[in-house]
């Protein structure tokens, strides 16, 4: 089974409780989404391989490390995981970005496909797929699903409210990728919203309805 962990940093915390805030509107919920995924970046990047090179200081010769091996992919799961590609680009900006466009039936709760534009390297890179609400977990194991069929395989999941019941789905479809979010929440209401939760994610980050 991958990794699940909760990034709970105090900073994190904060800013969480921010964009839960309905009072927080479209510009502070942007700028403060991009914050959380900075900071989340910074952990999720934690276990990224270096490797030694030898420099030279102003003083000496000297062996060092710097990141090597595999190269990081970013994959926003349309609309909302946009709002936190800029973040992390901002600690990996050599990382790639692809899409994945997919819609929730509100009806259904089931996720639909509608655009999947990858970079063509993606079975060797880091994938980092993004999206700022795991409820039911459709959307991403379906997104993750077409990562796969294109020939991914080195997966992890970030994103900053989890519902239990997501997780739970996204683990037994994906028992490969890691999970990483910023708060697990209560539960899902009967429409597919998470509780406590923050709303919208799309429209909240958009100012759409
Ligand atoms: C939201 C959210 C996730 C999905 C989560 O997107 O951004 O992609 O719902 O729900 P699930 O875990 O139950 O599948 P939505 O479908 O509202 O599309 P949008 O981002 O374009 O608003
Ligand atoms: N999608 C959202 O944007 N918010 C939720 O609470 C659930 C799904």
């Amino acid at each position: 089974m991958g990794k699940f962990q909760v990034i709970d940093h105090p900073l994190i915390q904060h800013k969480l409780t921010i964009i839960r805030d309905k009072n927080s509107g479209t510009k502070v919920f942007r700028e403060v989404v991009d914050e959380i995924a900075m900071l989340m970046a910074y952990e999720i990047s934690r276990d990224l391989p270096v490797e030694e090179v030898e420099i030279e200081t102003p003083m000496v010769r000297s062996v060092q490390k710097q990141l090597s091996g595999k190269k990081v992919a970013i994959i926003p799961i349309l609309r909302a995981g946009l709002g936190m590609v800029d973040g992390i680009l901002q600690l990996i900006p050599a990382a790639k970005v692809g899409h994945v466009g997919l819609y929730r039936d509100e009806e259904t709760l089931e996720p639909h496909e509608y655009f999947v534009k990858l970079p063509d390297d993606i079975a060797s890179r880091q994938l980092l797929v993004v999206d700022p609400m795991l409820a039911t977990g459709g959307s991403a194991a379906m997104a993750i699903e077409a990562l796969k069929k294109r020939g991914a395989s080195n997966i992890k999941f970030v994103c900053l409210v989890a519902a239990p019941e997501g997780v739970k789905v996204l683990q037994e479809a994906h028992p490969d990728v890691d999970i990483y979010t910023a708060a697990l929440d209560e539960k899902l209401n009967e429409q597919g919203y998470i509780v406590p939760g923050l709303g919208d994610a799309g429209d909240r980050l958009f100012g759409t309805k």
